[in-house]
């Protein structure tokens, strides 16, 4: 799994190409449209050294652009090493990740950037811990609207199991990867309850305009009662969203 994103596919021209390319790539775009936010929704690292997760802090910092990360299920995954999902990213986030936050909380942090609100919480594990479930709710009791990023992208209908935090049937029985990958098997019982209670207030909130995520490497949208979720495409191929808000309502046009 270590190497298995080492050369790529551009995915506009369909040439070969490497993650650290594509990063560059989309760094000097960034700063070419003058980008309010860089936001990375996990999965940045395979296999995480410290030299790559330097090499990545060090293009971040030098670029000049806020950013926000939040990690994905790769990014504090070392193939066969012994531990929980919750033990490992608890011990890795700490331990090696820890610049990419800002001295943000890893598991659950509240930006603005130029007056919109963004919640960024750590579902990498595909659950939700209660404590993340409180700080959804806290920081969604005001009216204002925000977006939610996270990892893993929330379940919907006609998704596989794989696809997303919240599946019905995700569990011990529709984990097929966890030798390959070398992990943890997913949970006998499926997900906790507060994973799906924090699925069902999500979706259930008036003032969340959308949800970002990453995780499952392709490009794609999803409306949820009405909630708009949408998925990047990996930038391991060069692939990355240009997400622009606009007002609903422009005053004088
Ligand atoms: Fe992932």
């Amino acid at each position: 799994m270590a190497g298995a994103y080492n050369i790529t596919k551009h995915f506009r021209t369909g040439e070969e190409t490497n993650p650290v390319r594509c990063f560059e790539e989309t760094m000097e775009l960034a700063i070419e449209k003058n980008a309010d936010l860089i936001a990375m929704t996990g999965d940045i690292f395979s296999f995480p050294s410290e030299a790559a997760i330097e090499w990545v802090h060090e293009k971040l910092n030098n670029c000049g652009i806020p950013y926000m990360y939040i990690a994905g299920n790769h990014d504090w995954h070392y193939e066969g090493m012994d531990g929980s999902r919750e033990e490992l990213l608890d011990i890795w986030t700490k331990r090696r990740l820890t610049t990419l936050y800002q001295g943000n909380d890893p598991l659950m942090a509240s930006y603005e950037i130029n007056g919109i609100k963004i919640l960024a919480i750590d579902n990498s594990t595909y659950e939700i811990l209660p404590e993340q479930l409180e700080f959804f709710r806290e920081n969604s009791k005001e009216e204002d609207p925000f977006i939610l990023m996270m990892h893993i992208p929330l379940y919907a209908a006609g998704r596989p199991t794989d696809y997303g935090c919240g599946h019905p049937s995700w569990g011990a029985e529709s984990d097929r990867s966890y030798e390959l990958e070398r992990r943890e098997r997913w949970p006998e019982e499926g997900h906790t309850g507060v994973t799906m209670d924090f699925y069902d207030e999500v979706f259930s909130c008036d003032n969340l305009l959308g949800i970002f995520a990453g995780h499952i490497h392709r490009q794609t949208i999803d409306i949820v009662k009405g909630k708009p979720q949408f998925v990047a495409d990996a930038n391991t191929t060069g692939a990355f969203l240009e997400i622009n808000f606009l007002p609903l309502d422009i005053k004088g046009v």
